[in-house]
């Protein structure tokens, strides 16, 4: 079934939003208490990593932890991923996108990230050549996402098993402790990729009715 187009230009700022500036930047969606990111920027200081979480206390939790830590390459962000990609990030951005153990969403298949019209707008802020690396343990959710890539938005990936002894999230770490298989897409944006969203410029915090009126 073809995908509507996203509807960027609705999309309201975030509350307290603040610009980032235009640099190559990785960007984690769904980061929880931050593990992943914490340790990811830790190890890799060559990246700048930005670590969007919705829930607020799952966001001071990483908050807390980042500032006892200190890595300069980390920015955590409380806020919903949807209207902060859409106001912060600019075409062909970023370098690595991580979604870790997104929720099922069982009930809702369509708030599932490859299933979402948004995942075409998220796919225009990756710069060629850049992935998107999708983890979860529910083999259902990467099977049906290995189809999306395939039928939908025929994009290369590799799925792997992902080690027992992996410990990057506080969720991957429940689930192989429970003896669950734990699998990851790499996705990797080809260079003559296009998007409808190419062009389009982040809305740097304007509300819709100022953008419909440009
Ligand atoms: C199952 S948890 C996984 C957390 C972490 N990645 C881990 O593996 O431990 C999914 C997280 O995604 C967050 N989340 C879901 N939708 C989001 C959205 N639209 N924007 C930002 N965060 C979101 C939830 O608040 C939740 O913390």
């Amino acid at each position: 079934m073809p995908i509507r187009q996203f509807q960027a230009q609705r999309m309201r700022a975030p509350r307290d939003f603040q610009p980032i500036d235009s640099t190559p930047i990785c960007v984690e969606i769904g980061a929880g208490k931050g593990k992943h990111a914490l340790l990811f920027s830790a190890n890799h200081p060559e990246f700048q990593l930005i670590a969007v979480e919705r829930t607020r206390e799952k966001f001071v939790a990483m908050q807390k932890q980042h500032q006892l830590e200190g890595q300069n390459n980390l920015t955590p962000i409380h806020a919903d991923a949807l209207p902060w990609v859409v106001h912060a990030l600019h075409p062909a951005q970023v370098q690595q996108f991580f979604i870790l153990y997104p929720n099922p969403e069982p009930h809702n298949p369509a708030q599932r990230w490859l299933n979402m019209p948004f995942f075409e707008f998220l796919l225009s802020r990756l710069q060629s050549g850049g992935q998107i690396t999708l983890a979860s343990n529910i083999p259902e959710y990467i099977e049906e996402a290995q189809q999306q890539l395939i039928d939908v938005w025929k994009l290369p990936f590799v799925k792997e098993r992902i080690a027992e002894t992996s410990a990057r999230t506080h969720f991957e770490i429940k689930y192989l402790e429970r003896g669950e298989l734990c699998q990851q897409l790499i996705i990797t944006k080809p260079v003559d990729y296009t998007t409808r969203f190419d062009d389009f410029q982040p809305l740097q915090g304007k509300q819709p009715t100022e953008v419909s009126a440009e």
